[in-house]
């Protein structure tokens, strides 16, 4: 390089280094960094009131949370997830045990054998750590393998085998390998060629069988099913209908092919890919949207201690990632509004399972009746999140740390975030009308936390949103998308399908050849509430109608709340009901506000829908935690997953709905809260080839916890504090 040239392209580096100045030592691993260079003929953010010199924009005066190195993490808090030295160490450990040395199991799952919760309640900031252990179910053999293993002491302190039905959920390398087997076998490959599909345009999924009786006992089965992924990437839109392959699981044998699809053709590939990449931009129907993004330019909020300790506004809790649940909440702490002082809400709280039953009886589609979490794991299928698109600017990423089946960790990186929603929404406002002679306008605007996760099982997306409000209210939102199962028919039109036809079809002709097949979703919610302690009790307060007597008013009927506290179990399992409503409270009758309330959160349901299938149903029999929207049982650290702990081809004896029915006392006790977000789903046109996110929601909202309206203090927005925007010249 002449000396010129390397001058020229040393000016043209400082350059890029002035340029990014600023800007590079606060990029997060996701969002794209603040630019505050407002030098350039481009759309640029300042804040108007408060700008800050660039040398003042550290990470500390950001606060922005930092990235954990995995490599050198060491737990901070009891519920800190297992770090990759620590699962190192149960892999070391479970390779000395005399049962493993000469074959070493498969991993399903190694997470934190949680502390009993006394001990974590008991836990200050700055006190050693109770002993961490792992939880490891391993498969050996034909048998599941339920292990403790003490990291202190390095032994395995517990060794159980599973003598209930059900197994843990496949390794990816088993459902890999599993959805090749049927590849090599002759029958098979016939009668894809008979289908008019290349072999080598197959693509193939390992879909769980449920249970349906002793045909499938005694051997872990998989029902394996095909599509074509000729010309597309959506290949799910292009079922080979009927085609169904059970295989074992462990001898990659063929136990079975059912082939009721011949003559249903292969739906064409046209308008089935969704990526951005794939559209024609030329066909654009809208008015594409200006740029839009929240902006923070005193960076967020929120700080993340030790990479698992959230602390924004008036909460704090602890969070960390699962290979099952996606992300566990624990130890969920408001302020006091008038004292300032900690006070608990919620001590762990996590999607604990998640039943998705289709609607059609036939061969190909009877046994589709997943049980996502336990089946597949929210936190395995959890992919790294898309920055600007999935979380906004400013959100903070969070990682999994979870193993592979030789006990290896490896980390899932980016699987969750965090971050703070300002969406033009209102926390609480009035103004006076001019016959009140007072003109007051006093509004408050509404800035949530969020914590997401989205788990892609197969060919859906199920968005989880935590949202914390400073109000006190928690809002706990599931949002669907994704693709749609679907299945393949002769029919092009409606037009085509005779009576007789329209009635045996289980769903809505969604585009040429393919029908959206109607199901449900019931995702259900472990929610271990301690209001204020763990002293807890479940009151339903009806709404009942009541006739005045004879004379007594003009009115004849007016509404009347009654409580009525639960005293066991079945008094708290809720069926909801439009014409019998009522609110349920989770209390503490120890603890009264000022006017002798107890305090109280209490569960707002939204996102109502109940399983229509019948109890003695298998599918309803094994997910019969979705017989009731609500439950309340008394805390058991074994009773988590409400679908049992061994959910793939599980009966049904080991769930929410069989512990319930043991009927404990729940008064003034520490209680667990279940509630279960519905979803009644007939596909539309619409859903084709990916669905638009489809949401429901429901809340966990303070009643007589706090003195008063805890947000009476809150500042509205004033336009001097707020960053300025301007539009780029280009585009004015
Ligand atoms: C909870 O209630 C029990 C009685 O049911 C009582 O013995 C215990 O002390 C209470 N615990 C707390 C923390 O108030
Ligand atoms: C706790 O749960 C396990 C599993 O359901 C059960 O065996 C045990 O009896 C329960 N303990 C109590 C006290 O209910």
């Amino acid at each position: 390089m002449e000396i010129t040239s390397f001058l020229r392209f040393l000016f043209l580096v400082l350059l890029g280094v002035i340029l990014l100045g600023g800007s590079w030592f606060f990029d997060n691993k996701g969002g794209e960094p603040v630019g505050l260079d407002c030098s350039l003929n481009k759309p640029c953010c300042t804040s108007k009131n408060r700008i800050q010199a660039k040398s003042d924009l550290t990470l500390d005066t950001l606060k922005q949370p930092k990235p954990i190195d995995h490599l050198t993490e060491t737990p901070h808090h009891p519920l800190d997830p297992l770090t990759l030295q620590e699962i190192n160490k149960v892999r070391t450990i479970l390779s000395s045990y005399p049962p493993f040395t000469t074959s070493f199991p498969a991993i399903h799952f190694v997470s934190l054998d949680e502390p009993d919760k006394s001990v974590v309640r008991s836990w200050n900031k700055g006190l050693p750590l109770p002993p961490r252990k792992a939880s490891v179910i391993a498969y050996l053999n034909g048998q599941s393998n339920l292990l403790t293993v003490d990291l202190e002491s390095s032994q395995v302190t517990r060794h159980d085998i599973n003598q209930g039905s059900g197994y843990p959920s496949l390794t990816f390398a088993d459902m890999a390998a599993v959805a090749k087997a049927p590849l090599t076998n002759p029958e098979f490959m016939e009668i894809i060629a008979g289908r008019g599909v290349r072999l080598s345009d197959l693509t193939c999924v390992s879909l769980s069988p449920g249970w349906y009786g002793e045909r499938e006992e005694g051997r872990r089965v998989v029902k394996v099913q095909c599509f074509s992924n000729e010309g597309t990437v959506n290949f799910f839109m292009r079922p080979i209908e009927g085609l169904t392959v059970t295989v074992d699981v462990d001898t990659r044998e063929i136990l079975r092919i059912s082939h009721t699809g011949a003559g249903i053709p292969i739906p064409t590939a046209t308008d089935t890919d969704y990526r951005y990449s794939a559209q024609n931009k030329a066909e654009e129907m809208m008015k594409p949207l200006n740029p839009i993004s929240i902006e923070q330019p005193n960076g967020p909020s929120f700080s993340v201690e030790n990479g698992h300790v959230v602390k924004w506004a008036n909460w704090e809790f602890h969070l960390k990632a699962d290979p099952r649940a996606g992300v566990i909440i624990s130890q969920a702490v408001v302020q006091d509004s008038e004292t300032g002082q900690p006070r608990s809400v919620m001590y762990k709280g996590f999607p604990s399972e998640l039943f998705v039953p289709y609607m059609d009886p036939s061969d190909a589609w009877y046994f589709k009746t997943y049980m996502d979490v336990g089946e597949y794991g929210l936190g395995l299928t959890s992919m790294p999140l898309v920055p600007l698109n999935d979380c906004p600017r400013n959100a903070h990423y969070i990682d999994g740390v979870f193993v592979t089946p030789d006990g290896k960790p490896y980390v899932q990186s980016n699987m969750a975030c965090v971050f703070e929603r300002y969406a033009g929404d209102i926390s609480w406002r009035h103004s006076e009308t001019p016959f009140s002679g007072m003109e007051i306008r006093e509004a408050r605007p509404k800035v949530t936390l969020v914590v997401r996760t989205i788990a892609s099982v197969g060919n859906y997306d199920y968005i989880v949103d935590w949202e914390f409000q400073t109000d006190g209210l928690i809002r706990i939102k599931v949002g669907l998308t994704g693709m749609l199962m679907v299945k393949g028919t002769p029919f092009q039109n409606i037009n085509q399908v005779g009576e007789a036809e329209r009635n045996a079809m289980t769903g809505t002709l969604v585009s040429e050849n393919v029908i959206g097949v109607v199901h449900d979703h019931f995702i259900t919610f472990y929610l271990d509430m301690d209001i204020d302690g763990t002293n807890n009790s479940f009151v339903k307060v009806n709404l009942e109608n009541e006739l005045t007597s004879p004379g007594e008013s003009p009115r004849k009927s007016y509404m009347k709340a009654k409580r009525d506290v639960a005293q066991t179990e079945k008094d708290a399992q809720v069926k909801l009901k439009l014409y019998d409503p009522a609110e349920f409270h989770v209390v503490n009758h120890g603890k009264r506000s000022r006017l002798g309330n107890p305090t109280g959160y209490k569960v707002v349901p939204g996102g109502t829908a109940a399983s229509l299938l019948d109890h003695t149903d298998p599918a309803q029999f094994r997910a019969s935690f979705t017989n009731n929207q609500i439950w309340v049982t008394p805390y058991n650290k074994s009773e988590q997953w409400a679908g049992g702990l061994f959910t793939w081809q599980s009966q049904g004896e080991d769930s929410l709905a069989m512990w319930s029915e043991r009927d404990r006392p729940i008064d003034n006790k520490d209680i667990v809260l279940w509630y279960t977000l519905g979803f009644h789903h007939i596909p539309c046109q619409e859903d084709f080839p990916i669905m638009p996110t489809v949401l429901a929601s429901f809340d966990l909202k303070p009643v007589n916890f706090f003195e008063k309206n805890p947000i009476l203090r809150a500042s509205p927005n004033v336009e001097k504090d707020l960053p300025f925007c301007r539009a780029s010249v280009a585009s004015a």
